[in-house]
């Protein structure tokens, strides 16, 4: 779709994002029942719950059904399908599905890239995600910047109020959450850890999007880093990682790596993992320092 008109593409993005609003709803609703394993595994080799097979279906169905939106992909399927011509989707569809059990954060994470998939985050043209908390909020991010929608089941579908026209990272950070075990973190990691948390206030739930979450309104960081046997960390290129990254960077902060912006990382493989660290850019410009250093 390369070429396509921007209005065109805003439009793809806009209805992707109607269809992921519409969703929420009713995958939240899903929940209850689904809090249990679904006998499979991703291939990422994690346990799939009930509630992802719930939530992967509903979606897959609908965005494959988007009028130009040409390929399809999820965290929880193997390959990306071709469902005709148009710009590609990757979702996460239950971000935190670790949480069901302890009834914890989750989300959902989707990107929209012009560009077939694997792809780079330079192609990304919106990303969003849904927070499933004790509100149901959606976070948008185009070219044009980033808000914050509150999204309600409706007799008629689903009510969509929005909260923030123009969000941005605050001035002065406050939180931080990184992921792994302490052990395993590597020691230029670790070091770097040890000024943030001399300095910040740690907010952890286990659910990226919870967790970027709370650096989005509070400024901050969140890193799920390399870790020593797991040098690309846990979190995915294409569902997780590039998204985040994109919203994070349009309201105004940074994510890298490790060494390089995640949106500048080569796409490899749709499962691909990659270290990730997003947020205020002075703790991301120091974080890159750390790394770099050793
Ligand atoms: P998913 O449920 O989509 O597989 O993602 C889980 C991810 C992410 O949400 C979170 O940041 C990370 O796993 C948490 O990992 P730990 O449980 O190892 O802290
Ligand atoms: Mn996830
Ligand atoms: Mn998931």
């Amino acid at each position: 779709m390369s070429g396509t008109p921007d209005r065109d593409v805003a439009a793809v993005v806009d209805s992707v994002v109607d269809v992921i609003a519409r969703s929420a709803p009713e995958i939240r609703a899903a929940l209850p029942g689904r809090r249990v394993e679904s006998g499979t595994d991703n291939p990422s080799g994690e346990t799939v719950m009930a509630a992802d097979v719930y939530a992967d279906d509903l979606l897959a169905d609908r965005l494959a059904a988007v009028e130009r939106v040409g390929e399809f992909a999820s965290e929880e399927r193997e390959s990306p399908a071709d469902v005709g011509d148009g710009l590609a989707v990757a979702i996460d569809p239950l971000d935190g599905s670790s949480n069901l059990r302890s009834n914890n954060a989750m989300g959902t994470v989707v990107g929209v890239y012009d560009a077939p998939l694997p792809a780079s985050g330079r192609d990304l043209v919106g990303a969003a995600y849904v927070l499933y908390g004790p509100i149901t909020t959606m976070v948008v991010a185009t070219e044009d910047g980033v808000r914050e929608e509150v999204v309600e089941p409706a007799d008629d579908g689903v009510d969509r109020t929005v909260v923030a026209e123009s969000v941005t990272l605050p001035d002065d950070p406050t939180v931080y959450g990184f992921g792994g075990r302490v052990p395993d973190w590597p020691p230029a990691f670790e070091a770097y850890a040890r000024e943030i948390e001399s300095e910040l206030k740690l907010r952890y739930g286990g659910a990226m999007v919870g967790d970027v979450n709370q650096v989005l309104t509070y400024g901050g960081v969140f890193a799920y880093p390399a870790l020593e046997d797991a040098p690309n960390g846990k979190l995915r290129l294409q569902f997780e990682a590039n998204p985040i990254a994109y919203i994070i960077e349009q309201a105004g902060g940074a994510a890298s790596d490790g060494v390089q912006d995640v949106l500048d990382v080569p796409p490899e493989g749709v499962h691909q993992r990659v270290p990730l660290h997003v947020g205020s850019t002075s703790l991301i410009d120091r974080l890159e320092d750390a790394l770099v250093s050793t």
